[in-house]
């Protein structure tokens, strides 16, 4: 059966035009679609598994700076198939190891890195709730 991720086009991303058009020619339904701006608070229970880490506050800072789009993308095996199109988290390993991945092709630096996906099906479960709530999973595009 079909299985949902969760993905975000991160703040500041000039390239979200071309990561939608990517999305969908990479077979996956874009059966949900918001551009949202977290507040701090939401950036720091998105991004929960990271706290502690180095790199945290920059990252809830990233996150906080402008509209995300999230998405809900459905598909078979969305959750692994996400995460291959994205590529390796650091774009200098993306281009190496993936170079037509999302990343290879849009990402900045290792903190801005343009995309995020669930890394397993629990966790995108849970995103998705947290981002768009109970709501009728079958309506299209939240905004439209
Ligand atoms: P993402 O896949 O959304 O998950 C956590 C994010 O933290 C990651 O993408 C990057 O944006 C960021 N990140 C991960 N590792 C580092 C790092 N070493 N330095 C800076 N940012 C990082």
């Amino acid at each position: 059966p079909p299985e949902e991720t969760l993905a975000v086009i991160k703040p500041d991303s000039e390239h979200k035009e071309e990561i939608l058009q990517e999305i969908q020619a990479r077979g996956f339904t874009i059966s949900r679609l918001k551009d949202t701006v977290l507040s701090r608070e939401m950036a720091e229970e998105f991004y929960k598994e990271h706290q502690g880490k180095p790199f945290f506050e920059q990252l809830v800072e990233y996150m906080c700076r402008g509209p995300c789009t999230m998405l809900v993308l459905t598909k078979e095996n969305a959750v692994q198939d996400w995460r291959a199109a994205m590529g390796p988290t650091d774009p200098s390993e993306a281009r190496e190891k993936a170079p037509e991945s999302l990343r290879a092709r849009f990402a900045k630096d290792l903190l801005e890195n343009a995309v995020h996906g669930s890394s397993n099906l629990e966790h995108a479960q849970q995103k998705i709730h947290f981002i768009f709530g109970d709501i009728d999973s079958m309506s299209i595009h939240d905004d439209a």
